[in-house]
Parts: C-alpha cells; sequence; structure tokens
C-alpha cells in the first residue's frame, strides 16, 4: 500500500530571509475559503475588485491591472514573451541574479539583447540608461526595481519618459518591492509592472500581480491571435507575429480578465482569494505608512547588524527597504551559523546566489514580517550564534543598536 505520511504539520518558523515570508494570517484565512467556478458573478466581482485593488498597490490607473497565475517569474515570463518580437532588440539593465534572469527570458523569446550592467552591489545610473536607449534604440526595455540578490534597489525616476522619447516600451520587475518600497508605476511612466506576493505584500507565492498600460496593451492586442478552440467566427486576428506563449499569452489573458471573460486558463481561485486579501491589507494599512514601516525595519537590521561589528553589504544610498545583505565575517562557516538559527532558534535567514554566494547572508523583514520584534528577535539570536561560533560580539551589541535605531 502507499504510504500516507504525515498530516502537513511544518514548524513555527520565522521567515527572515529575501522571501518567502510569513504569510500574514488573515490571508491564509481568505485562502481557505469555498471555491467558485471561475464564471460564476461572485467569483467575477472578485475579479473585478481584485483589478480595482491593484491599481492602488500599483499606484496606477492602468486599467489593465489584474493577476497572472503562477510565481512571480510567471508575470515577468508573461510581460516579456508578450512584449518582446522575435528579433526585437531589448536593452536589459542588469546588477544582479534578476536582471541576468530578464536577459534569459528575453533570449528565449528570441528578442535581440544589449545590455547596460552595473556591479552587483551598485545600480545602473538614469544618465546611462538615457545613453543606451538613444545608442541602441530598443523596442523594450527590461529591468528589476530592487534584485534580492544584490539587496539594491535601481532608481527608476525618468525611466518612462526616456523610454518614450526613443519609442521603446519598457517593464518593471518589481516583486521583491512592491507593497514595501515606492513602486509608482504611473510617475515611471512604465509600461509593464510585475509584483510576486511573497515578499513585501505578506502572502504565499503563487500569483503575479501584473498592471499594464493602455500604449503596452494595444501593442500586445495587436499580437492577438485567440485560440481556435475559444475564438468566434468573426475574431479577427491582430497584423504583428503571434506571442510564442499560449499560458503567458497577455493579449489572451486581457481578453479573460474583460468584460468578455474569453476563456483561458481555470482562474487560481485560492490564489485569487489571497491576492486580494494582501491588497486589502496593504491598502488599509496605507502604503506611505507600509513603507514607512519596512523602511524603519530595514533601518533598524542594518544598525543591528553593524552594532554586532559585521559589514553590511553594498551601497547605502541604494538599499532596499527589505531585505539587507551582510558579510560572512572570516573563519565563519555561513551554512553552519544558517543552521544553527534555524535548529536553535526556528529563523530562516537567506544564503546568496552567484559571485555572493558563501560571501553574505541575507536578511529580509518584509510584509507581514517587517516588525519590530521579529527584527530584534532575529539579531539576538544572530550574536548568539555568532558567539558560539567563535566570533566576539559584545552581548547585547546587535539588539541595542536595533532599539537605538527603532527610538
Ligand atoms: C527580484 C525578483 N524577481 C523575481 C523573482 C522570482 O520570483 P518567483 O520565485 O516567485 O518566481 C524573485 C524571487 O526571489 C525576485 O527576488
Amino acid at each position: 500500500m502507499t504510504e500516507l505520511f504525515g498530516e502537513i504539520d511544518p514548524p513555527q518558523r520565522m521567515l527572515m530571509g529575501p522571501g518567502p515570508v510569513n504569510a500574514h494570517p488573515r490571508v491564509l484565512r481568505a485562502m481557505s475559503a469555498d471555491l467558485l467556478g471561475q464564471f460564476d458573478p461572485e467569483f467575477t466581482t472578485y475579479m473585478n475588485q481584485v483589478m480595482a485593488l491593484y491599481r492602488g498597490v500599483f499606484q496606477t490607473d492602468n486599467r489593465w491591472t489584474f493577476l497572472i497565475d503562477g510565481t512571480a517569474r510567471a508575470g515577468i515570463e508573461a510581460a516579456l514573451i508578450s512584449l518582446v518580437e522575435p528579433k526585437a532588440t531589448v536593452l536589459i539593465v542588469r546588477s544582479g541574479r534578476f536582471g541576468l534572469l530578464l536577459s534569459e527570458i528575453v533570449e528565449r523569446a528570441g528578442g535581440n539583447i544589449v545590455t547596460v550592467d552595473a556591479e552587483w552591489g551598485k545600480v545602473v545610473p538614469m544618465a546611462a540608461i538615457a545613453e543606451a536607449v538613444a545608442r541602441h534604440k530598443p523596442a523594450v526595455v527590461a529591468c528589476v526595481h530592487g534584485d534580492t540578490s544584490t539587496t539594491m534597489a535601481q532608481p527608476l525616476d525618468g525611466l518612462g519618459e526616456i523610454c518614450r522619447a526613443h519609442g521603446a516600451l519598457s517593464y518593471v520587475d518589481a516583486t521583491a518591492t512592491l507593497g514595501g518600497m515606492a513602486v509608482e508605476v504611473d510617475r515611471w511612466g512604465a509600461d509593464i509592472v510585475t509584483g510576486g506576493l511573497q515578499k513585501c505584500l505578506g502572502g504565499p507565492s503563487g500569483s503575479s500581480p501584473i498592471t499594464v498600460s493602455d500604449r503596452a496593451a494595444e501593442f500586445i492586442f495587436a499580437r492577438r491571435h485567440t485560440e481556435k478552440g475559444i475564438r468566434a467566427a468573426d475574431a479577427a486576428d491582430g497584423g504583428r507575429p503571434r506571442i510564442a506563449s499560449n499560458y503567458f499569452d497577455l493579449a489572451m489573458i486581457m481578453d479573460y480578465w474583460s468584460e468578455k471573460r474569453l476563456n483561458h486558463h481555470t482562474e487560481a481561485t485560492t490564489m485569487l482569494y489571497g491576492a486580494r486579501e494582501c491588497a486589502r491589507i496593504a491598502l488599509a494599512e496605507g502604503l506611505e505608512a507600509r513603507f514607512a514601516r519596512h523602511a524603519a525595519a530595514g533601518r533598524a537590521v542594518v544598525a543591528g547588524l553593524r552594532g554586532m561589528g559585521l559589514t553590511v553589504y553594498g551601497a547605502d544610498d541604494h538599499r532596499m527597504a527589505n531585505v539587507t545583505g551582510v558579510y560572512i565575517p572570516d573563519g565563519v562557516d555561513g551554512e553552519r551559523v544558517r543552521t544553527r538559527m534555524r535548529e536553535d532558534f526556528e529563523i530562516e535567514i537567506g544564503s546568496a546566489f552567484g559571485p555572493l554566494q558563501g560571501k553574505i547572508w541575507r536578511i529580509g523583514a518584509m510584509g507581514y514580517n517587517a516588525m519590530k520584534h521579529k527584527v530584534l528577535i532575529t539579531l539576538g539570536a544572530l550574536e548568539a550564534v555568532l558567539r558560539a561560533e567563535g566570533f566576539a560580539v559584545k552581548s547585547g551589541a546587535g539588539v541595542d543598536a536595533a532599539l537605538a535605531s527603532y527610538s
């Protein structure tokens, strides 16, 4: 007989890494609600509410604001596969792992990549982006707002203006910052911005909020080739090349989220409930208050780490509010520390990727976890573990510095 294993009963961990973080209990409760059919009027009302709520979260008036079913990467793929036509020139702004991910996706979409790069730990100056746009005249410019691999936030003021002046459409991956730092879609003038729930929005991963400007939607609808089984007899296709993915075809997904309700995938009901509650919580708190809460938690993490005598990674003036990189001190085994944090304190902190692997830890305080007591508990635990691992830290130094930063 097949073994049934035990009922799911995970340990009570505090997830203080670069995401996922613990979901807000209200989000988990919303996700236990009963299922509805995807064309049930109650459910389509929820879909419309989700559109309205995420306009608030994205600080945009964009009509086309909805969810992509899948993790944040699904939102990224949907945006890029729908924007990038074969052989189109795409400028990618890169300074970390997630900038490289954009390249990877655009390569697969058949785009012709040009890049403007900064060293990991730094950001690309807007003047360098402007110069690259003027030189390469790309059809699309793609960048990451907060790259969790480096913990740096790329300034994006002026991006839209530069792109519009050269006829380019712009895409921003705001997975790691949406709901925790200002993601000002309309002020940036960005054409498509995507997010995820599992970072500052305090939900589980599995749904990617997306917002699309009217001009990007017009371009995407010009690539519309509705699949045969659902198209109306008189449906007219757009003249531009068909989008290479069916699942991530934004033209069909927007038709599904429109009054047409043209069947595409079966909407992930439970994830939509969760995403809806994440947005309700964020907007009820107020975006400014929420950004301030994340900024205070980030400042306290930095102060606490420095108070312990550790060296914080990256440029201070471009630090993300919600995740902080810190060098693993010489002679300390980073993985042993993470294991002791987990086993002795039930706290998860993050390791790192690529050139930073084994060199830094990443400590997050975001969404439901961007709270003073969780920051202090994490710093206190790290101090204790570091001492046990032979690194000299004055008892209480990190917690005191973090407390002082809060007051
Ligand atoms: C900046 C950024 N983009 C994209 C992703 C990918 O998100 P997901 O793992 O939900 O697909 C992450 C995840 O850590 C991220 O930090």
